[in-house]
């Protein structure tokens, strides 16, 4: 058959993966509510778990929301109130023989999305001083040394939250921000 190694089992580290089609994080911007996980979100990563992915990407889950605090978060969370509807979609995802991967973020900084920036008139954060990707108009503000060990110590965290509630894995989101 072509392509048949598409469909031979794969280990990524210690985790076991039955074939190797990964759905790519793609963040289904919008349906994100006070940065929670929704049964909605739980169903869209079903439904991929459900048609055989191997491993589910979930796209950005932010490790705070504090040092870029995006107005409405649009975003995931990973907190403690978020713990349990994270290992619900694990459970959800491992009943359907694939495995899952969260990626974690400190957040879009200057690539924030312009509806978020022009709707709620917020600004962006980043490394430096810089051009907001979608509004060269709008400058970022750097970010403090302070801020950047707090965001450090928030990767930390989120990653031992996310281990605990049984995600086979993270990715690291180096976004362009
Ligand atoms: C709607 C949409 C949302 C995306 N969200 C994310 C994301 O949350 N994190 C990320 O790293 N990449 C994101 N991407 C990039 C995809 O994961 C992927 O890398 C990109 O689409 C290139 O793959 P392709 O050549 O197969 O399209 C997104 C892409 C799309 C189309």
């Amino acid at each position: 058959m072509k392509f048949q190694k598409l469909f031979e089992p794969i280990e990524i580290g210690k985790v076991h993966v039955k074939n190797r089609i990964a759905m790519s994080p793609m963040l289904p911007l919008g349906i994100y509510r006070d940065g929670m996980i929704t049964d909605r979100i739980i169903d869209y990563y079903i439904e991929r778990a459900k048609g055989g992915v191997g491993l589910v990407i979930a796209g950005v889950f932010k490790v705070e929301n504090e040092v870029e605090a995006a107005p409405i978060p649009y975003y995931p969370i990973v907190s403690l109130k978020g713990y349990g509807p994270l290992a619900e979609l694990s459970d959800y995802i491992h009943s359907h023989g694939a495995r899952i991967f969260i990626q974690l973020t400190a957040g879009t900084g200057r690539l924030i999305p312009p509806e978020v920036m022009n709707e709620f008139g917020f600004k962006p954060v980043s490394a430096s001083v810089n051009q907001a990707f979608y509004r060269p108009d709008v400058a970022t503000e750097a970010l403090s040394t302070e801020n950047v060990e707090k965001l450090a110590k928030s990767f930390r965290r989120a990653a031992e939250l996310v281990v605990a509630a049984d995600i086979d894995g993270i990715e690291l989101h180096a976004h362009q921000g």
